[in-house]
């Protein structure tokens, strides 16, 4: 198991679990977090799965693709540095101990 830590506008952190290979927003959902939409069913053309990676991991992981790129640009809140959209990351070993950080809204 893979542990995550998704960080609620309010400061509370929730704890999650994936396993190698499952996406972030499955993950995210299977561990009952909150505030991730994920209207489109995790195919990235929605953009309500956006979330703000810890910019130490970020470094590590793989960049946007040019689709999720421009998804991004769409997301209700500010697109910074470190947005990404959950169902477009795939979870692997290294990102254990991974915070997630959960926008206040996704519409
Ligand atoms: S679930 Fe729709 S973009 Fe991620």
């Amino acid at each position: 198991m893979i542990q995550l830590f998704f960080i609620q506008p309010n400061g509370a952190i929730q704890d999650g679990r994936a396993v190698n290979g499952q996406t972030l927003l499955s993950a995210a959902r299977e561990s009952g977090i909150d505030g991730f939409t994920g209207e489109c069913g995790g195919n990235g053309t929605c953009g309500t799965c956006h979330c703000y990676i810890e910019p130490e991991h970020l470094a590590e992981m793989f960049e946007p693709s040019e689709e999720e790129n421009a998804m991004l640009e769409f997301v209700a809140t500010p697109r910074e540095a470190n947005s990404r959209l959950a169902c477009q990351i795939v979870v692997e070993y290294f990102m254990d101990g991974l915070r997630v950080y959960v926008p206040d809204r996704q519409f």
